[in-house]
């Protein structure tokens, strides 16, 4: 074996300024810390891409990253490897009841549509559960109409959302009712692609997938929203961006709109605009009317 060659079991070794550039890289472009116990994560994630991309030391794929078009190309399939997606439909019961009997509260005060901003929503089971859910409530009152945006840092994870495809199992502790409306099995050549669903039209074209990194709110286009719901996202970040984040979450909410975040994830957060919600097993504010 030559000396640049190297199994995937003993991953290139990443000597200490390495390992400082890239964690550097990665904070700065994306918020996420990655901390020395995560180091042979970042080496073997690496490794792995290097590898495909015929790239055999850290220095020469880092020199990739930044080369122009060709840099920010690879940049979207690197982010996707390093960036956590466990995701799953209803994750976190609580946070879902707690969007459900505020939006019914305020359809039942008058409110004519709802808007909602899912942050970080990886493969998309989240927005497809709070679309499940809005459709049911907005059914019970005529002429009302709801909308979801939904935004994650991952183009590859995007495209999944967009394209709502998953595999039975994942349905499993869904209701019968939203299985039947919102699901179709489809048709696979495979047993194992005969296990797949597909989100129907009707959920699907309510949702709208868009590329936002959270530390670039401000050139965000989202404002007035209705519930913004963002769990399990910040929990990699260190807490002054934490709330740097959060903040500028809050300024995106119509008066009276609700924030929803991932249980114990900000905890010395507050706002002067902004009163935390009393409801068991959430981490949730609201912001002050007027
Ligand atoms: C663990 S998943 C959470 C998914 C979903 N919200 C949930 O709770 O099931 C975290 C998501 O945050 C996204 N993410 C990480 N850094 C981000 C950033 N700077 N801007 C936007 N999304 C980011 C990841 O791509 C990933 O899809």
């Amino acid at each position: 074996m030559s000396a640049h060659k190297w199994s995937m079991k003993e991953s290139l070794k990443m000597d200490d300024e390495q390992f400082i550039l890239w964690q550097a890289l990665l904070e700065d472009r994306t918020g996420m810390q990655i901390s020395a116990q995560r180091k042979s994560f970042l080496e073997t994630s690496l490794a792995i891409r290097m590898r495909e991309v015929g790239l055999q030391d850290y220095d020469a794929y880092y020199e990739k990253l930044m080369s122009g078009l060709t840099g920010e190309v690879e940049w979207a399939t690197l982010v996707d490897r390093l960036t956590v997606q466990e995701t799953s439909f209803f994750r976190h019961t609580s946070s879902f009841e707690l969007v459900h009997d505020y939006c019914d509260a305020r359809l039942k005060e008058g409110a004519s549509s709802l808007d909602v901003w899912c942050v970080g929503c990886s493969t998309g089971e989240e927005p497809y559960s709070l679309g499940m859910m809005l459709n049911g409530l907005i059914e019970q009152h005529q002429g009302k109409y709801w909308g979801i945006t939904a935004t994650d840092i991952s183009l590859p994870a995007l495209s999944k959302a967009r394209q709502g495809i998953y595999s039975k199992r994942k349905l499993d502790l869904m209701s019968d009712e939203y299985k039947s409306r919102y699901f179709a099995t489809l048709p696979g050549s495979s047993l194992s692609e005969s296990r797949k669903v597909q989100v129907n039209r009707e959920l699907k074209d309510r949702i709208c997938f868009a590329q936002v990194n959270v530390l670039e709110l401000e050139s965000a286009p989202m404002a007035e929203m209705d519930v913004i719901f963002c769990q399990n996202l910040l929990i990699y970040f260190r807490r002054w961006r934490k709330r740097d984040i959060v903040t500028h979450l809050a300024e995106r909410l119509a008066p009276g709109g609700l924030m929803v975040l991932g249980i114990g994830e900000v905890l010395d957060w507050s706002h002067p605009d902004m009163e935390r919600v009393p409801y068991d097993n959430t981490l949730a504010f609201v912001r002050r009317n007027g």
